[in-house]
Parts: structure tokens; sequence; C-alpha cells
């Protein structure tokens, strides 16, 4: 005789319901658009298909109904022509530029919004990377006075969550430092505390074009083979006054995302990166998975993991099969 049947808590949808212990929300979510220049541009990204990059008109446009679906925040990068990058990305902090008219122009029209922004060199870099590069290296203590004029910059026009996604030493303390000396107190901070070299990220490179221009991040972004690592790094983000965790990317790093909500009480949150997106789409195009399913069961296992907050390019996807 069976006593226990676990199948009587999957009996019905109702059951089922009652029994469900992971959910998504809307409110779980940070949508990441990309920005160019130019007007009335909105260009789709080959390996990134329904994902744009928008000129600034286009994108408050697409803003006003991400927002109507009920997104609250989104995350901002931008495209550069290679005529404005250079070894110093000294693009990233002229007040006249691009990404920080952009930044204010979104806060002006849509105040309600977070808009979580980017700190690395690699968009406004002519090598590719999220440092400075001398003689092949990434100079560590060089780039914290580069990102700190990128932070205090973003800040300025209007940032509400600065998002370092660079990996050197010690910059979420530089660029706390750098906020709270210039009043912004109340500017938070989303490490990339855990961030790998990671080969999911080519279509977001396509979307900015800023493969970097000789070697790889290995001597900044971490091994895919370690996990002790992120606690070190979640210690010393935390130590240096960051309000959120990200781990990233996300799929494969399920274990590291619940390593890190296992281990610290700041909300943790994982960034479902392009690569994956790419992968669901391009199966999904060939008839070879069920697009929306299968969307579904991985942000479901993203959030199920231990991740509260996640960056996705799903984001508004999810949110239309919300409304539906
Ligand atoms: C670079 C940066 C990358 C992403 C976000 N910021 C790529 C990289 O490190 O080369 C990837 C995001 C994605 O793949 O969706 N600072």
């Amino acid at each position: 005789m069976l006593i226990s049947r676990p199948r009587r808590n999957r009996k019905s949808a109702a059951i089922r319901d009652l029994v469900q212990e992971t959910t998504l929300s809307v409110n779980d979510f940070i949508f990441p658009m990309f920005v160019m220049e130019g007007s009335g541009i909105k260009s789709e990204i080959k390996s990134m298909p329904n994902i744009y990059r928008f000129s600034i008109d286009t994108l408050l446009e697409e803003i006003k109904e991400v927002s109507d679906l009920g997104i609250k925040s989104i995350c901002l990068f931008p495209n550069y022509p290679e005529a404005k990058k250079d070894k110093y990305a000294t693009e990233s902090h002229n007040s006249e530029t691009l990404y920080l008219k952009a930044l204010s122009e979104i806060k002006d029209k849509f105040p309600h919004i977070a808009l979580m922004t980017d700190v690395a060199m690699d968009p406004y870099s002519s090598d590719g990377h999220d440092g400075l590069v001398e003689n092949g290296e990434i100079l560590n203590d060089e780039t914290l006075d580069i990102l700190g004029k990128m932070a205090l910059a973003q800040a300025r026009a209007g940032a509400d969550i600065i998002g370092p996604s660079d990996m050197m030493d010690g910059r979420i303390g530089y660029i706390r430092e750098i906020l709270d000396d210039e009043g912004f107190t109340n500017v938070s901070i989303m490490s990339y505390s855990v961030k790998y070299a990671s080969a999911f990220y080519g279509p977001f490179r396509d979307a900015l074009d800023s493969a970097p221009k000789f070697g790889d991040k290995k001597t900044y972004q971490m091994n895919p083979a370690n996990v002790r690592e992120a606690l070190i790094e979640g210690q010393l983000d935390v130590a240096e006054g960051a309000d959120f965790l990200m781990v990233k990317p996300a799929f494969s790093y399920l274990d590291v995302i619940k390593t890190m909500a296992d281990n610290f009480d700041l909300p943790i949150a994982a960034y479902n990166v392009s690569g994956e997106y790419a992968m669901i789409k391009a199966a999904a195009q060939n008839g070879w998975l069920d697009g929306d399913k299968a969307m579904l069961e991985m942000l479901l296992s993203i959030k199920r993991a231990g991740a509260k907050i996640i960056l996705s390019y799903f984001a508004k996807e999810f949110a239309i099969l919300k409304n539906h």
C-alpha cells in the first residue's frame, strides 16, 4: 500500500498553484536597453531578435510602452561609434555625451522608473576592454579614477542605481566614496560582484560593437570553474558599501546564485545575459523549443536558485505574457 503519493499535490491546476513555491512578477525584473546616436532609429540586434538599439527619441517611446506594461526598472547601455572611442574612455564622462543625455531625459520623463547605469570602460574604449590598457595589461588602480568620473557623471545625470560591471578590485568602495563626497548618498550601487569570463556575452558585444581588440577578459572576470572566489568578491562588496550583489551570467551559474543567496543578506541579482537570450530565441525560431515556455522555465529557475532580481532581455516579453 502506498501511503505517500506526491502526485496528489499535482492533481489539478488549483492545487499545483497552491503548492507552487516560486513565482515571477514584473517587480523582479530590470530590462536592459541600448541607446545609440541619431534620431528615429530602431535597429534590431542580429543575434538578439526583438531587441533593438534606439536613438533617444524612439527609446523614450519604448520606455513608455515598457512602463505601461508594468516594468519599473531599466538598465541602459550605450553604443558608440569607433570615432568616439579612445584609450581613456574620455567620452564616458563628457557631460554632453549621448549616454548622459539619454539618462537625464529618461529621468525627466519617467521619474518613477528606477534607472540603472553601466560603469565600465568597454563601450568607450578603443581597446574594447573594461579597464585601462598599458602594454597589453589591464591596470587596476588607474582604471578606478576613470570609473569614478564615469559614476559621478551618471549620478549627476539622474541615475538611481550605478552598475559597475568592470570587475576591477576596490571599485565599489572607490565609487561609493566619490558619490558620498559629492552628496549622492542616496544613489545605490548594484555591484557586478561575481562576473565570469563567459562566452555568453557574445551577442551583447555585437550590440555595442565592444568586443576586446586583443586578448580576453580573464585577468579581471572570474574563471567559470570557481565558486569559492564568489564569496571573496561578495564580502568585499558588502564591506565597500554595495546595495545589491549580482551574479552574471545566470543560467549556467545557478549554484553560484544559490551560494550568494545563502551567504549574504543583501538582495541578490542575476544577469540573464545576451547569449542565454539568443539560445532560446534561436531554438524557438527553428521550431526546436517552445520559446515562451523555455523562457518562463529559465527565468523561474534563476529565481528559485535565489535571485530576487533578474536583469533580462525577456523582461518585456514576460510582462506582455503576464498582461494577457
Ligand atoms: C561589459 C559588459 C558586458 C555585459 C554587460 N556589461 C560584456 C562583457 O563583459 O564583455 C554583458 C551583458 C550581456 O551579455 O547581456 N562591461
